[in-house]
């Protein structure tokens, strides 16, 4: 069974993260069908926004840390990941992005906030981005983006010691536009996603690139990545991996980076 939903309603493309049982943590699977859709959305008229929303009682609990175990074990091969699909797309999005957040969000179910246009989060949503504390670093774009709107200290407090941000402060520091009662989230969402696809879309079109630097931002994709794909093979980050999978606090004192 596909964990995305998507569907069509009044030229917006809705694509729903459908793992709630698993706080919508995304496997790689997810990733590719991310991306198709947002292909989908780019290449066809008929599409002229996109929302993204989830099922259940967490936005995502950010990569799925089996996946990201079994890299660091080399069980699995870190080119066979598709996240770098999903975030190419989102790199190089043109259309107008709505995202709907409640609950929890954590690595990149935060930073791919910054690639979205409009951002409706709930008052008592709760944004992590633990990347230091599971040995890694930011992805996304997230070590520009995210300093670059909120500043460094506070970006730096949220990566290194993973300080988590409610969504009353998220949407006080230019994370989201506007925190809502959890029940009034999606609705006013997708209401902000059709009424985007009734503007006109080369003026959206140009705005947006106007506003954004694609390039710069795909390169800084890629140096992340780098970083990350050398980090998931280190000692600390088997560490991390293991304390999850055994439900217990992670030891890094006895390993040297
Ligand atoms: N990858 C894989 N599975 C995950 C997951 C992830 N990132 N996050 C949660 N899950 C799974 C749990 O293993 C659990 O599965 P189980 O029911 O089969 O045991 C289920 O989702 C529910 O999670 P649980 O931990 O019981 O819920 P909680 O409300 O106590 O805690 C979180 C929720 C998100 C705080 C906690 O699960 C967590 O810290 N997850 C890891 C987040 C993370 O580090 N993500 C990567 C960032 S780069």
């Amino acid at each position: 069974m596909s964990h995305i939903l998507t569907s069509v309603e009044d030229g917006v493309l809705r694509l729903t993260l459908n793992r709630p049982e698993k706080k919508n943590a995304l496997t790689n699977a997810m990733y590719s069908e991310l991306a198709a859709g947002l292909e989908r959305a780019e290449s066809d008229p008929a599409i002229r926004a996109v929302l993204l929303e989830a099922e259940g009682d967490a936005f995502s609990a950010g990569n799925d840390l089996g996946d990201f175990a079994a890299v660091a074990s080399g069980a699995a091969d870190r080119r066979d990941m598709h996240s770098g699909k999903y975030l190419g797309a989102l790199a190089r999005a043109q259309k107008p992005y709505v995202v709907a957040v409640q609950g929890l969000a954590v690595g990149i179910g935060v930073t791919m906030l910054m690639h979205f246009d409009l951002v409706y989060i709930a008052e008592d949503a709760k944004l992590t981005t633990p990347f230091v504390n599971l040995a890694l670093v930011p992805e996304a774009a997230s070590s520009w983006l995210l300093p670059a709107r909120i500043g460094h200290a506070r970006a730096f407090a949220m990566f290194a010691l993973g300080e988590a941000v409610d969504g009353k402060t998220a949407a006080a520091i230019g994370i989201a536009n506007q925190a809502l009662p959890k029940s009034e989230v999606r609705a006013k969402a997708l209401a902000a996603a059709k009424a985007l696809a009734t503007r006109p879309s080369g003026a959206l079109k140009a705005t947006k690139q106007l506003m954004r630097d694609a390039a710069a931002i795909q390169a800084t994709m890629n140096r992340e990545a780098e970083i990350f794909g050398a980090r998931l093979k280190t000692a600390e980050a088997a560490e991390a991996f293991t304390a999850f999978a055994e439900r217990r606090a992670p030891d890094f004192t006895k390993i040297s980076g």
